[in-house]
């Protein structure tokens, strides 16, 4: 069985888009991606390109005062960004269960603080500065419905040649 987990490396922001809009082709209802990693990691970056994927043709970007906005694609994107949260009760009144479990599917920037109310299952994807302009990125898929992304960005990279 292949691992749970995949790495690759991305040196653009065009290439950490690329990412996201595979997994915004791949996505369905009730998908939730965790997106941890530190300022300017690419979380955005990340997510403008699962919005592509899920046929949004806006640009996503990070509101300053709102933690959550939709986007319409073929099904409703949650963009959830906890940059910003403080408190669990902050956390607990965002109401994000209503999202999780809803007929669209989350991106969340910042997952790491929202971990007392994320579902078990999921993908976390975490980006790591290595240059100005090149990131890690650790995909982790948890739960089965997740095995196959893994799999296709696996043969993707391997027709890219990017990664290792
Ligand atoms: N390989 C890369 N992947 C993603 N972004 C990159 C890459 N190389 C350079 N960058 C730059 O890094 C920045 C990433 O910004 P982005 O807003 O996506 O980060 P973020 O993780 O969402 O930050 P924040 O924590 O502030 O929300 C952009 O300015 C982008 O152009
Ligand atoms: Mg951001």
């Amino acid at each position: 069985v292949d691992p749970p987990t995949l790495t690759l490396i991305s040196r653009s922001p065009e290439e950490t888009q690329e990412i996201g809009k595979a997994l915004g082709t791949l996505a369905s209802p009730g998908d939730l991606f965790l997106l941890v990693g530190e300022l300017g990691a690419g979380k955005t970056c990340m997510t403008q390109g699962i919005a592509w994927g899920l046929g949004v043709n806006e640009y996503v970007r990070s509101p300053t005062f709102v933690m959550v906005t939709q986007y319409q694609g073929r099904m409703t994107l949650y963009h959830i960004d906890l940059y910003r949260l403080e408190t669990m009760g902050e956390l607990l009144d965002l109401g994000l269960e209503e999202y999780f479990h809803g007929r669209g599917c989350c991106v969340v920037e910042w997952a790491d603080r929202g971990k007392a109310t994320s579902p078990a299952e999921h993908l976390v994807v975490r980006l790591e500065h290595l240059s100005e302009s090149a990131r890690q990125v650790r995909i982790e898929g948890k739960g089965m419905r997740y095995a196959k992304y893994l799999d296709y960005l696996r043969a993707l990279n391997k027709s890219h040649g990017t990664g290792h």
